[in-house]
């Protein structure tokens, strides 16, 4: 890489174990675009002294991750539809002046999407279950609305903020006949013997190797359960729906489309995901 090479960058706390320098690095040999991405720590109350810094230093674009998606939302002046829809941004586009207005775009759900689809996973018609109501779940609820499925419940721990989550998406005005939305508390679970042919899980909870408490109902025998977290091992949401024979999938192919997706907004070039994707897996195996 020369010193001309353009400045580009993830940004959160903590940054030390994200997979994206190694995505956008590959895509940049691939693509033949010579750029420089680095993982940016940012104090909890530093979000807005950290861009600016970089900004200051040549940088042109950010990605976001925990905590910081709500807050790159704020810095932003001007948003894509994808970003006013989920009221988080995971994508920020600057100029070449520091001082100039930042762009902000959430590639989250474009991510999720192809993901879905690389897997041959259809969602027209299909009952689904989206855990969760933070930033992850907000990002995802638009396209998944948009595939045209069946039905949507979301449930979350807080569930007034599941309420007011599909709420914000149109619950109350949906006309009949379009995808229906409901939300529920985890703790009031309907327990009786409802199962969802996917089950998405955009909560938190498997980074600190927690699963979201379901009735094993939920469950029938060609359900796909989807953790939008990876790791080197399964998560136990993944351990718990295999244990009882669905089919569960990781977030690490999400992670590498909504890099691509990002990758494409500063680039105008699309990246081929597929070797970055088997690379990455073979990575976290052998790690
Ligand atoms: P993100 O940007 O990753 O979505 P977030 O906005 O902080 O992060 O949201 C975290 C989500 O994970 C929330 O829906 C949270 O539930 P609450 O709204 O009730 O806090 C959920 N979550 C976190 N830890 C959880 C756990 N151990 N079990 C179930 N849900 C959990």
């Amino acid at each position: 890489m020369s010193i001309h090479s353009k400045k580009y960058g993830v940004i959160g706390n903590p940054i030390s174990h994200s997979r994206s320098p190694l995505i956008h690095q590959a895509f940049a040999l691939q693509t033949d675009i010579p750029l420089i991405y680095s993982a940016i720590l940012a104090p909890l109350d530093g979000f807005t002294d950290t861009v600016n810094r970089f900004r200051t230093e040549g940088g042109l674009g950010l990605n976001v991750t925990v905590p910081f998606k709500h807050e790159a939302f704020a810095y932003c002046t001007d948003h894509s539809e994808r970003a006013l829809q989920a009221g988080a941004v995971n994508t920020l586009i600057f100029s070449e002046d520091p001082q100039a207005p930042a762009r902000g775009d959430n590639t989250d759900g474009v991510g999720l999407m192809r993901d879905l689809a690389y897997n041959g996973i259809e969602l027209t018609g299909k009952r689904i279950l989206l855990l969760g109501a933070g930033g992850a779940a907000r990002g995802v609820l638009g396209p998944l609305i948009a595939a045209n499925p069946a039905n949507i419940l979301v449930a979350n721990r807080n569930g007034e903020t599941a309420g007011q989550l599909i709420r914000d998406f149109g619950a109350d005005s949906r006309p009949q006949g379009v995808v229906s939305l409901s939300a529920c508390a985890l703790a009031d679970f309907p327990l009786d013997g409802i199962a969802f042919d996917l089950i998405i899980n955009a909560t938190s909870a498997s980074l600190s190797g927690e699963c979201p408490a379901l009735p094993d109902t939920v469950l029938h025998i060609n359900t796909i359960a989807y953790d939008m977290a990876y790791g080197t091992a399964p998560t136990v949401f993944m351990d718990w729906a295999s244990a009882k024979g669905a089919r569960a999938l990781d977030g690490l192919g999400m992670l590498v489309e909504q890099a691509a997706e990002s990758f494409y907004l500063w680039h105008g070039v699309y990246p081929q995901t597929e070797q970055v994707r088997a690379r990455l897996r073979e990575e976290l195996h052998s790690s």
